[in-house]
């Protein structure tokens, strides 16, 4: 694993763009995984920006989102399709068709499931995944304990990570128990991984993913095993690791 250290917040973004924008600009068919929560988004403002005033087009790019929320459609603002058309799609010129993540609100999840696997598999795979963690160590909603083989799934939210996401909704009632994921197996299968860390709440989990066991307890753990893994982390998730070194 290939580890970017930067000052805050904002170079993190700044940088996680930069990645995605050199992706876009060089591959013609990019298929690029996308994850929602609150550390991508100055990396999709940066994108935004940097689309209007350098002109880089998304035409020829596909997304694919890592989860949704069981029950939520998509005009649902806590959904993550309507967060992923705020934040980014509306702003750029991708087109909406080409840009996919999983219904919450299908009448066979089931299948909803199977279909996604699937539609991953038909366009080939995803060349580069963006992934947050959670503190507990989940990548998309895998939360401790999912197995490494896991494809597309439905999951329920472990408590800490309901509460940590109540900060979007009217109350913690409101945040949905269940939600739908890209399994590890699927996560696994990218051909390169972008992992943004930030903050003070987030330094345990780096620690426990660069010195911990490969463990499904700690389900970020399995990037270890991926050959293709880049971190840009933040001065408040870096700081231990500056003091051992
Ligand atoms: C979001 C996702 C989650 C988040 C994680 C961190 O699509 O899959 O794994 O990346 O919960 O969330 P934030 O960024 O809000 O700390």
């Amino acid at each position: 694993m290939k580890i970017i250290d930067v000052k805050d917040y904002q170079e993190m973004s700044k940088k996680a763009a930069e990645y995605i924008i050199e992706k876009v600009r060089h591959s013609k068919n990019l298929n690029l995984g996308l994850a929602t929560g609150g550390t991508p988004v100055g990396t999709y403002t940066n994108l935004i920006e940097d689309h209007k005033q350098n002109h880089t087009s998304y035409q020829g790019v596909k997304t694919f989102n890592l989860d949704e929320y069981v029950g939520l459609s998509g005009d649902n603002h806590n959904s993550y399709r309507f967060y992923m058309n705020d934040q980014l799609f509306n702003h750029i010129d991708i087109e909406k068709s080409n840009t996919h993540i999983p219904r919450g609100d299908a009448k066979d999840m089931q299948k909803e499931c199977e279909d996604y696997e699937n539609l991953l598999a038909e366009h080939g795979g995803i060349d580069l995944q963006i992934l947050g963690i959670g503190s507990n160590g989940h990548i998309g909603f895998n939360e401790p304990g999912t197995s490494f083989d896991s494809n597309t799934h439905i999951v329920d939210l472990a408590p800490s990570t309901r509460e940590a996401n109540a900060r979007y909704f009217d109350s913690l009632e409101e945040v949905p128990t269940r939600a739908v994921t890209m399994g590890i197996a699927t996560i696994m299968k990218s051909k390169e991984i972008l992992l943004l860390i930030s903050g003070e709440n987030k330094k345990e989990a780096l620690s426990n993913l660069l010195h911990g066991e490969v463990d499904e307890r700690f389900p970020a753990s399995v990037l270890r095993n991926h050959p293709c893994v880049t971190i840009i982390a933040d001065e408040a998730a870096i700081a231990d690791e500056k003091v051992r070194s």
